[in-house]
């Protein structure tokens, strides 16, 4: 049996933050939730997450049905932090430690600590060019693994060591637990270190096996916001790298955020400063101008999305024309060869093929007709101040610049509407709507002089 034990009770000091250290997003993503992730790779018997400071919003934030939660009332240190949850393993599992601040490990790395390590005890350690803040890994004369120093108890010497624990560890449950019974809190913290299991096992003549794993960066741990920003780096470029691999052409591999999933089509385009949140589709061909940010989307193929695009919760066709500066709203629905262009904002509501929304327009809760024209400065007025109402556009219609549609209100197909209209009532098919005042002009009018004169 393997069973899994996260740590998540500390509060992370030194983030300075009220939020607990394993909530802070990675890549969207709260810390922890990467490191359940490769857990679950794993395919374990049960997962137990150590829970602590803020303890129920971190069990909402990862709550699942094959987590089992352990409260850790006082934060007295890893060790301790592990005795929580042990005695809910069972005495036969082998078990591994994961850190929720250790968020980039892959699972893969993890099957080969567990299989390096047979069924004995077996550590992940790793050499990095700056040790700092992490426990060394301190080897005896003939080189084999003596114990671990955390960094505010070593010497001088000893903070010279570059290899050190990546926190994870793996080892059969009954002997963990007699381990951590012995294990004392005679140190800088006056905390329960759990790496000192290791030690201890040594020292009674246990043999432990050290699985050194190339890729430094996987095993890095987040304690300050500084180390956040680092992996969030090393996560983006990760992501970046397999998307160019994939044929995703990404202009600058250092200016691309992906919070979330974004699958990509062949020849995909994507320029700089773009953030992608949640699930974001774009098919064959799509091309993202500079400084979009794209929630939650699917964009169709050969679709151009111009800079400076906000688009959240869209569904949009293929060949369309989007931006630059639109602002797509959750609902908004387009159809193939639709165009809206410049601070144009859509918000529920659908577009037939063909349709477009140049400049300048708000079009809410709406339902447009295909090849329809929607003219510079047309507002739809879904809201009356308590409820959403409707506008329907059937084909071919055009809306002349500077209409304000009054909802609910129908247009006919091929309906006219003439620039500054205010439109309360249904237009039918072909019919022209005129709502403004006819134009007046007076001659021979005296223009007011000054005061002074
Ligand atoms: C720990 C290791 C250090 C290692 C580093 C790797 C110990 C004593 N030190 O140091 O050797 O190099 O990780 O990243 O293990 N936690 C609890 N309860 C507690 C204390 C901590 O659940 O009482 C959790 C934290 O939420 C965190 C993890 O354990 O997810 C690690 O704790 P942290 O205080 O960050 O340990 P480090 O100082 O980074
Ligand atoms: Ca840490």
């Amino acid at each position: 049996m393997l069973e899994i034990i996260i740590l998540a009770a500390g509060r992370g000091t030194r983030m300075r933050s009220l939020t607990p250290k394993v909530l802070h997003a990675l890549a969207g993503e709260p810390l922890l939730g990467h490191v359940l992730k490769a857990a679950r790779n794993l395919r374990p018997d049960n997962i137990h997450i150590v829970v602590g400071y803020g303890a129920d919003e971190v069990e909402r934030a990862v709550a699942a049905e094959d987590v089992m939660f352990h409260i850790q009332t006082e934060q007295l240190g890893t060790g301790h932090a592990v005795a929580q949850a042990l005695p809910h393993c069972h005495p036969d599992s082998k078990v591994l430690v994961l850190f929720g601040d250790v968020p980039l490990i892959q699972s893969e790395s993890l099957a080969q600590l567990i299989q390096d390590s047979a069924n004995g005890l077996g550590l992940l350690a790793v050499s990095l060019d700056d040790p700092k803040g992490y426990g060394r890994i301190v080897r005896d004369v003939a080189g084999h693994f003596a114990e671990i120093v955390e960094d505010r108890d070593c010497t001088d010497a000893q903070k010279q060591l570059t290899e050190v624990n990546t926190g994870i560890l793996v080892g059969p449950a009954e002997k963990l637990s007699i381990l951590l019974a012995q294990v004392g809190n005679d140190n800088a913290q006056g905390e329960f270190y759990l790496p000192d299991v290791l030690r201890i096992a040594v020292d009674q003549g246990d043999a432990v096996t050290l699985v050194g794993l190339e890729d430094a960066e996987q095993m890095m741990g987040v304690n300050d916001l500084s180390q956040l920003e680092t992996l969030e780096r090393v996560f983006q470029q990760r992501a970046a790298e397999t998307l160019l691999q994939q044929g995703v052409a990404i202009v600058d591999r250092s200016r691309i955020d992906i919070r979330g999933t974004l699958k990509c089509g062949a020849g995909v385009r994507i320029d700089v400063n773009a953030v992608f949140e949640g699930d974001v589709t774009l098919a064959d061909g799509v091309s993202v101008g500079a400084n979009c940010v794209i929630i939650d989307s699917v964009i169709g193929a050969n679709t151009s999305v111009q800079p400076f695009c906000h688009i959240e919760q869209a569904r949009i066709g293929g060949d369309c024309r989007i931006g630059p500066y639109a602002r797509l709203r959750p609902g908004s629905a387009l159809a193939d060869e639709v165009r809206v262009g410049n601070f144009v904002e859509t918000k529920n509501s659908q577009f037939g093929q063909g349709s477009k929304a140049n400049h300048l327009a708000y079009v809410g809760d709406s339902e447009i007709g295909a090849g329809s024209n929607i003219g510079a400065g047309t507002i739809t007025c879904n809201y009356d101040g308590v409820n959403k109402h409707k506008t329907i556009l059937g084909d071919g219609v055009f809306v002349g610049s500077n209409s304000t549609l009054v909802a609910p209100v129908t247009l006919g197909d091929q309906a006219f509407i003439a620039a500054g209209s205010v439109v309360t009532e249904a237009v039918a098919d072909n019919e022209l709507a005129l709502g403004r005042a006819r134009q007046r002009n007076v001659t021979g009018w005296q223009r007011p002089g000054s005061d002074e004169d």
